[in-house]
């Protein structure tokens, strides 16, 4: 499996993987809100614990290197979080994305910026060939996000996956996805 950097910076951010400690500063700025949370495959948090207990599993998967590596993002040169951001390698040399910012942080182009950085990284890796991420079908700001990080709409993956939010019936989803 690849192994992307634990830290890295873009123009505008500094990331690095999650600590149970960073659980306060995530739960109140994306994880426990309805409206950020309302498109994820994971469902809002409704206490700290809870998601400390998630960030102890992330830190384990960064020394296992296994699973979705995840990062949370920070204004650079600032301890202001805003967001966080993960990769998962799968078989077949595909790298999968997934992302989430803080509502006081949309429309900065934030998360384009990020998503870009480990995109052009993950392909510069001799064993990925295909970068790809997956919305909800009803999240078009989310898809934008991925066509502003260079990957192609790719169509319509349907009852791709369950919402919490939504109930328990599998929604449908863009695909997009940048390759060599
Ligand atoms: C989706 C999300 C990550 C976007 O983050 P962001 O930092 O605001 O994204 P960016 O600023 O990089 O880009 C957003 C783009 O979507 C566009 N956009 C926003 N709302 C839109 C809407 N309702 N319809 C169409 N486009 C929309 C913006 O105009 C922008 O494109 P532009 O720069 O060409 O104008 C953020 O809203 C979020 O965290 N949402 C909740 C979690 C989530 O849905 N995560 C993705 C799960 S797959």
């Amino acid at each position: 499996m690849p192994c992307p950097p634990a830290t890295f910076a873009t123009a505008r951010l500094t990331a690095r993987p999650p600590h149970p400690d960073d659980a306060p500063a995530a739960f109140a700025t994306y994880a426990n809100d309805p409206e950020v949370t309302r498109y994820l495959t994971w469902k809002r948090h409704h206490d700290v614990e809870s998601l400390a207990v998630f960030f102890g599993q992330c830190s384990a998967n960064w020394e296992k290197k296994e699973g979705q590596l995840a990062w949370l993002l920070f204004l650079a040169g600032t301890s202001t979080l805003v967001g966080s951001i993960g990769v998962t390698f799968e078989p077949g040399g595909k790298a999968m994305f997934g992302y989430v910012l803080g509502k006081k942080f949309w429309h900065r182009g934030l998360t384009a910026e990020a998503l870009t950085f480990l995109v052009d990284w993950s392909l510069t890796q001799p064993e990925v060939f295909r970068a790809w991420a997956y919305c909800d079908a009803a999240n078009p700001a989310s898809a934008r996000v991925m066509e502003k990080a260079g990957l192609v709409r790719e169509g319509l993956l349907r009852r791709w996956q369950i919402c919490p939010a939504f109930g328990p019936d599998p929604r449908d989803c863009i695909v997009c996805a940048k390759v060599k």
